[in-house]
């Protein structure tokens, strides 16, 4: 596995390969919900005759990673200092994993312009996440323009579990008539529900025993409002609970922590009771 540390060496291997290049853009502190990506990325590669790839339409011949904590999307110092940084285990974890290659870059080599220049949406962005974040999302789009323009990957892979951002990359892709794909995957869960997420690490035992009621109290079938006041009573500082396209959307805060998670509606065996869908 290549590991690439500035935008010199980046902008050379680009032009020594060739082929088709999935690209899986991380913070690090990785965990099964990254691998899952990389996974889908790779498919392609485990499709050999002979020794030789044969590519599906949507195969890659390279996968590269990104491992970048964007201080941009931070819009609380304190979450952006104690973002979990397990770099070594990391690089172990994808060398393992079969990766190609890994972007390590740093805050001035991302940003040159030191974000003078910043991509903003105008409408989704500001909402649910958004609201509670200010310029998070401007902070994501940017940062996913920036590796992509970097990377010139064929095809990119998000997680579900931002769902608000998944849909705003895609939106940014359509708006800016990028000439990458955007690969959704669904969200990797722990055995008792917790969606996985790098910020669970820093979860005391009390709260990491708590947090999973977050996911079941999505997915029980009660009303909206009843959802929030039950997740209240058990200790979560509710930020929202949304329904967005054909999803229930819900971020909310355990201790320091704040959790994101969704949920399709068609999984909830009687929708949202209270509402029509
Ligand atoms: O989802 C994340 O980990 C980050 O928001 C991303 C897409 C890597 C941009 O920093």
């Amino acid at each position: 596995m290549q590991r690439i540390k500035s935008i010199e060496a980046l902008q050379r291997y680009r032009k020594k390969v060739s082929g088709r290049i999935g690209l899986v853009p991380t913070m690090g502190a990785l965990h099964a919900g990254h691998l899952s990506l990389v996974t889908a990325a790779q498919n392609a590669n485990t499709k050999r005759t002979n020794g030789k790839k044969v590519n599906a339409k949507n195969d890659n011949d390279l996968v590269v990673v990104s491992i970048f904590v964007n201080p941009t999307q931070f819009n609380k110092s304190s979450d952006l200092e104690k973002y979990p940084n397990t770099l070594e285990a990391d690089l172990q974890q994808l060398e393992a994993a079969g990766v190609d290659a890994v972007f390590l870059p740093n805050f001035e080599m991302i940003y040159p312009d030191n974000y003078q220049f910043q991509l903003t949406e105008n409408s989704l962005s500001k909402l649910y996440c958004g609201a509670h974040r200010p310029g998070h999302f401007d902070g994501v789009l940017s940062v996913v323009m920036k590796l992509f323009n970097l990377i010139k990957p064929d095809y990119a892979y998000f997680g579900e579990k931002d769902y608000q951002q998944l849909s705003l990359i895609k939106g940014m892709v359509q708006a800016f008539f990028l000439n990458v794909k955007i690969v959704s995957c669904p969200i990797i869960r722990e055995a008792d529900g917790l969606a996985m997420s790098s910020r669970n690490l820093r979860l005391t035992p009390i709260e990491r025993k708590i947090a999973p009621q977050f996911y079941a109290t999505l997915i029980s079938d009660t009303s909206l409002a009843d959802k929030k006041q039950q997740l209240a009573s058990i200790g979560f500082d509710v930020d929202y609970l949304e329904v967005m396209d054909d999803r229930l959307l819900a971020a909310a805060s355990l201790g320091e922590i704040r959790l994101i998670d969704n949920v399709p509606l068609d999984t909830l065996t009687h929708g949202i009771r209270g509402t029509s869908s």
